[in-house]
Formats: C-alpha cells, structure tokens, sequence
C-alpha cells in the first residue's frame, strides 16, 4: 500500500504533535513498503508571507521528521514545491472540482469567519492537497480528523476526472488518527500552538522546564488525596509504565504526594524520553547540505512514482502531444 501524508511548516514541534501525528505517521514506515512524507510548503503560502520564514520553518519539519525516526532509506521525504508538477495536475483537476464543493469545506468557512481575509490559494487549497495525493495514486492517507473533509474532497474529484476522462485515479482511503488520545496542554485545555498551552518537543531545555511548572492544578496540599484526571496526570502517563502508573496513581489517591514532585519527575522523564531524537536533530542541524541531499533525492524518487501518473492524466484528457502523434 502506498502511503502519503504532508505537513504545514507552521512552527516549533510540540509533544501533541508528535503523539498525536508524527509518531502514527514514522509507525507506517514499518508497516507499508511505499511511504511518502512532504513539507507542504505551497500550502503554507496561504498563510505564511515571509520568504526567509518559509525556508526557515521548512528545515524545521525535515529536521523533526529525522529526529523522530524517519529512514530516508526507507521511506521518501520531500519538499513540495521540489515537484512542481503537482500544480499542474491541480489545475487539471480545479476543471473538474465544482465551486459548491468548496464552498462547503469547514477550514475555509473557519478561516473566514475567524477574519482571515480570503485569496483564490486559501480557496482553492483542497484541490492542491487533492492534487498531493492523487499524483502517486496513494492508497492510504494519514491525517487528523480536521482534514478529515478534504481526503473526502479528494476522492470525489478522483471521481469526477475519472468519469469525465478515464479511469486515472485511484480514491485514496483515509486513515483518521482519531483514535489517538488528545493531548492536554499545560491549562487543561487540548495541547494547541493557538492556545500558548504548549510543551515544545525540542524546544530550549529551559523552556521546557517552564511549560512543565507552568501545568495548572489544583490546590490541594502536599498531605490531600489527589484526582489523578487531570493533565499533569495525564501529561506524565505518556512517559510512564503502566505498572508505574499504578503505583503513582495510588500515591497520589493515598496523599503525600505532591504537585511538584510529579512535575520534576515528568521534566526529568521527558527529556530523557526525548533525549536521542534531539542529539540526532542537533546533527542533522550541523549537516545542513545532507539535509538538502535527502530532499533532493527524495523528490527524484517522489517524481519518479508521480510521473507515470500525470502522464496518464495528461493524456486521458487530450493535454500535448500524444503517444499515436509521435509514433507517426
Ligand atoms: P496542527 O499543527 O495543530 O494542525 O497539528 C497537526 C496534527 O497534530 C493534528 O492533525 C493532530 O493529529 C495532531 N495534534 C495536534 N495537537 C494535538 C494534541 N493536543 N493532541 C493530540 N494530537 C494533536
Ligand atoms: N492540509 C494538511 C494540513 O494542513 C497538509 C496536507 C497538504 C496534506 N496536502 C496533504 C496531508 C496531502 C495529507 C495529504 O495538515
């Protein structure tokens, strides 16, 4: 099965992001013999207008993605816009993407009455992501639930093209990391760059150990018994055993044990947790021209599964020269 997912370059990693998405994604390298991650970078041109930041923050996801284990050797990273091609099969499918179908997609609706003034791009943003996927025919496409809509924009312009033209693509199957519990950020509320609640993955050693004493609780005193519902609890599970689990969450119910005991004993298990996957970030970071190796060659190996299929499509719908002219 071939397996494709992207990532918008909006910022530092935080531990939500990495439980809740990149860990599933870096599983599937296991699992599945084709697997394709990009930096969404176009995408990002919808939001993002500062060229030197949008260079920046893409470094910054292909550093995340080898620091939490991805095997270039085995699985294919790129940079979007390093295949261009992508765009033109957009425009191929925005001819067959009917207005009404956009117009209904959630995170626009969102943007808009969030104030976010509109461009044709942030509009028009589904058919590219269409186009990321359907271009190497994925069969299996790891998101979250709020892209949920746009996997199901996806399969319906696979569809329509099909129909218009030729039976081209393929409709790709979500894979919906609903499943994965939220994590909480340090005010209770769902772990989210928009809330400032967040614990940065790889963030400076002092600013993790902020957010950490930062996680609200409750005032109980050292000797009271303790709900263990809550995110510090919740938040210091992620690094913990099931049978230390055990052991604490009955510490805590018992009382005598305090707040600031489990925060130092999370900072110190998170960092360690972490340890491994920031010495291999910090390396890559001195390597910043082996870095652009693996996404130059990731994107000769991403056009080389992509280019059969756009010639497919270009053809099926009677674009350039065709094979029977040249033939002639
Ligand atoms: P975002 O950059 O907020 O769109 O997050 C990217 C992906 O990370 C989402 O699609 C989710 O799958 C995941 N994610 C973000 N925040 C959390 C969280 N607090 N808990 C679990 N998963 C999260
Ligand atoms: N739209 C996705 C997001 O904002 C990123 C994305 C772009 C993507 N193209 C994709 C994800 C194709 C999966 C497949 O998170």
């Amino acid at each position: 099965m071939r397996v494709l997912s992207g990532t918008q370059p909006s910022g530092e990693l935080h531990i939500g992001n990495y439980f809740g998405a990149l860990r599933q994604y870096l599983a599937l390298q296991e699992k599945h013999s084709e697997v394709l991650y990009f930096i969404a970078d176009y995408h990002s041109m919808t939001s993002v207008r500062d060229a030197k930041l949008r260079t920046k923050l893409c470094r910054g996801v292909a550093l995340d993605y080898l620091a939490c284990g991805l095997d270039p050797k085995r699985a294919i990273l790129y940079r979007q816009s390093d295949l261009p091609e992508v765009c033109e099969l957009a425009w191929i499918l925005s001819t067959v993407t009917p207005m009404g179908l956009l117009e209904r997609c959630v995170s626009y609706k969102d943007k808009i009455e969030q104030g976010i003034a509109a461009d044709h791009g942030l509009f028009a943003y589904p058919v590219l992501m269409a186009a990321d996927i359907l271009i190497f025919n994925a069969g299996l496409v790891p998101v979250g639930k709020d892209q949920k809509q746009h996997l199901e924009v996806t399969r319906d312009i696979a569809q329509r093209f099909n129909h218009a033209y030729d039976e081209v693509f393929v409709l790709p199957e979500p894979y919906i990391l609903d499943d994965v519990a939220i994590v909480p950020g340090t005010d209770g509320r769902k772990m989210s760059k928009s809330y400032a609640n967040t614990i940065p993955m790889f963030g400076a050693p002092g600013a993790i150990k902020k957010a950490v004493m930062e996680i609200v609780t409750d005032s109980t005193p050292v000797e009271g018994s303790k709900s263990t519902d809550t995110s510090l609890f919740q938040l210091w599970s992620l690094f913990a055993t099931a049978e230390e689990r055990r052991e604490m969450f009955a510490r805590a119910q018992a009382g005598g044990l305090g707040y600031g005991e489990v925060k130092k004993d999370l900072l110190a298990r998170l960092m360690d947790y972490f340890a491994s996957m920031r010495a291999r970030r910090e390396d890559w970071e001195k390597r910043p021209s082996d870095l652009e190796d693996v996404l130059r060659d990731g994107a000769k190996r991403a056009r080389a599964v992509a280019a059969p299929i756009l010639e497919k499509a270009r053809e099926a719908s009677g674009l350039g020269v065709s094979r029977e002219t040249i033939l002639r």
